[in-house]
């Protein structure tokens, strides 16, 4: 069973239904820790509610982002987790966590990839004027949104979508999206091949 840690910065409902999936066993793993950059995150109280183990470094109380890294990179070592998954982690991992943990590091973005990467991707699509949006799981690289596409989700844009609207008809597809990339990495399933993620059969 692999061990999953989490990094999120605001109200965690990727993390919620990660945790609901393992709880369900659709997930081969287990989440040992909650990290998050901002002490006033709720996905803190909906950690602690599931027993499990919380890890905060203040983004505000460091320095210089150089100073975070080195606390996070070694809290992110000290789990043990094999896998780390960024569900609404609102930074820019550095080149040196991108770097440790390659191939074992997923983020999800709420556009399909590598079209709106970066903040508010849900109205720079509304705004483009396309009429598919989703979401996209990828691995982690040093770039911006840019690694290895797991897994992706469509879902269409209605004329009267607004940044919200459109943003909960994505919600519901990450975390379903989120929670088959995991799965599929902790059967040992995936398989990256330069820029592509090879889906493995089952049992290979
Ligand atoms: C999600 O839309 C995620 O894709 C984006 O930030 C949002 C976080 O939502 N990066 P939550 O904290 O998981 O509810």
């Amino acid at each position: 069973m692999k061990k999953i840690a989490v990094l999120a910065s605001g109200r965690g409902s990727n993390f919620l239904a990660i945790l609901a999936h393992i709880n369900a066993g659709k997930i081969n793993g287990r989440c040992v820790a909650l990290i998050t950059d901002n002490k006033d995150a709720l996905a803190i109280t909906r950690a602690e509610k599931e027993g499990i183990p919380v890890i905060i470094h203040h983004f505000k109380d460091y320095p210089d982002k150089a100073a975070y890294e080195r606390d996070l990179l070694a809290s992110m070592k000290e789990t043990g987790a094999d896998l780390f998954v960024c569900a609404g982690y609102m930074r820019i991992i550095g080149k040196e966590i991108a770097e440790e943990f390659a191939g074992r590091m997923m983020n999800i973005h709420p556009a399909l990839l590598p079209a709106f990467p970066g903040l508010h991707s849900q109205k720079q699509a509304l705004d483009y004027g396309v009429k598919v949006a989703g979401c996209t799981v990828h691995f982690v690289d040093a770039g911006l949104d840019s690694g290895p596409i797991i897994v992706q989700k469509t879902v269409p844009v209605l004329d009267d979508d607004t940044e919200d609207s459109l943003s909960d008809r994505i919600l519901e597809q990450e975390h379903i999206a989120f929670s088959e990339a995991i799965a599929l990495f902790c059967d040992d399933r995936l398989k990256i091949a330069g820029r592509k993620v090879i889906i493995l059969p089952k049992n290979t």
